[in-house]
């Protein structure tokens, strides 16, 4: 017999993870010992898609994995310590990254861009260098313009495909439902919600005209639930008073949404979701990277969808939206040009 608790972890766990029939993926963390890439690293030991787990960190990447490993999946664990990056990237599929610093109380963002700036521009080298073929799953912040980044320093390696190149915005998503199901009093998964934009504050436009549940909700609630929307995250941190920003439920949200790309990887038709590529929707006002639906495929983004019919609020939204997220994506460019 389960226990209650075995169950909840069971049901939890399928609801994260469809189980369909692997072939081989080999998957790398890159800040593996962090606060989100330990747990991302245990939740993706359990993905039954990934059959191969390579976890680096500058930090005590080797303990975490020795720790994963033993965890009853099929799929083999690997720790690379901090001169090992190029072992840890040899012949993976997928990359993610939640390497860098987390914000403190007080702090945006943006605020983190001098230090993490460089640490992704330095993981993408070593990918363009030794996996340059890899599916990279931007986590680090401020990622409006980490992906820009990684993609800019793929373009000046000359292995840049736009295909490729996500930035994770699916805590956003995770957050729109969870928040949107409570007020309306409803399940989370029938309450999923089309998060557009960036990811950062005024950047992130949660579309709840398009949800059944969504659009009921009007004048004052529905101004607090964008705002929640938009900045949830600083909930955690101010409650975390100094010891970080979102770990457990952005580790969540990023071995959801690697999850959905294996999905696509291996072949499965219609597996869409938010995430933040280069993308053709705002390219005529100078914006080359923008977060709306994309269907997954076998060759990474298959079909970038437009954002639809927007309510008036919406619009408003993205007014505030866009002339942010083009600086942030702006800044991410001008360093690598100036690197
Ligand atoms: P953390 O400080 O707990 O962990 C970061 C890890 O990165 C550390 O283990 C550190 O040793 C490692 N690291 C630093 N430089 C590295 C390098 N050059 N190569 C490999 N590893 C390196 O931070 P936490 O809380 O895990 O956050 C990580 C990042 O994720 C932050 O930038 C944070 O802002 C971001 N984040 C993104 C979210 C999103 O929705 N996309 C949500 C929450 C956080």
């Amino acid at each position: 017999m389960f226990t209650r608790s075995a169950v909840r972890a069971l049901t939890s766990q399928s609801r994260l993870f469809s189980t369909t029939v692997a072939r081989q993926t080999k998957v790398a963390v890159l800040g593996a010992g962090g606060g989100i890439g330990q747990p991302l690293s245990l939740l993706l030991k359990s993905d039954p898609l990934v059959t191969s787990l390579s976890l680096y960190d500058i930090r005590g990447a080797p303990g975490v994995a020795a720790d994963v490993s033993h965890v009853d999946s099929a799929s083999e664990v690997t720790g690379y310590a901090a001169d090992k990056l190029d072992e840890a990237l040899e012949g993976v599929q997928v990359v993610v990254i939640p390497a860098g610093v987390p914000r403190k109380p007080g702090m945006t963002r943006d605020d983190l861009f001098n230090t993490n700036a460089s640490i992704v521009r330095d993981l993408a080298s070593a990918i363009g260098r030794v996996s340059p073929t890899a599916h990279i799953l931007v986590i680090s912040n401020p990622v409006n313009s980490t992906v820009p980044i990684v993609a800019s320093t793929l373009a000046k390696a000359g292995v840049y495909n736009p295909s490729r190149v996500f930035g994770v915005t699916t805590l956003d998503v995770v957050r729109a439902a969870r928040f949107t199901a409570g007020i309306a009093g409803v399940h989370p998964n029938d309450a999923s919600i089309t998060v557009v934009g960036g990811h950062s504050g005024a950047t992130i436009v949660p579309l709840l005209s398009q949800s059944k549940y969504g659009q009921g909700i009007k004048g004052e609630v529905y101004d607090k639930l964008v705002h929640r929307i938009q900045f949830g995250g600083d909930e955690v941190v101010k409650a975390k008073d100094g010891a970080g920003s979102a770990t457990l439920s952005m580790a969540y949200a990023g071995a959801k949404f690697t999850h959905a790309l294996l999905r696509g990887l291996n072949g499965e038709k219609g597996v869409i979701t938010p995430t933040f590529v280069q993308s053709p929707l705002y390219k005529d006002q100078g914006i080359d990277f923008f977060s709306s639906n994309v269907e997954l495929g076998v060759n990474g983004v298959e079909k970038i969808y437009p954002l639809g019919p927007l309510s008036a609020e919406e619009e408003k939204l993205m007014e505030a939206c866009l002339p942010e997220l083009k600086k942030n994506i702006e800044k991410g460019k001008a360093f690598v040009e100036s690197s």
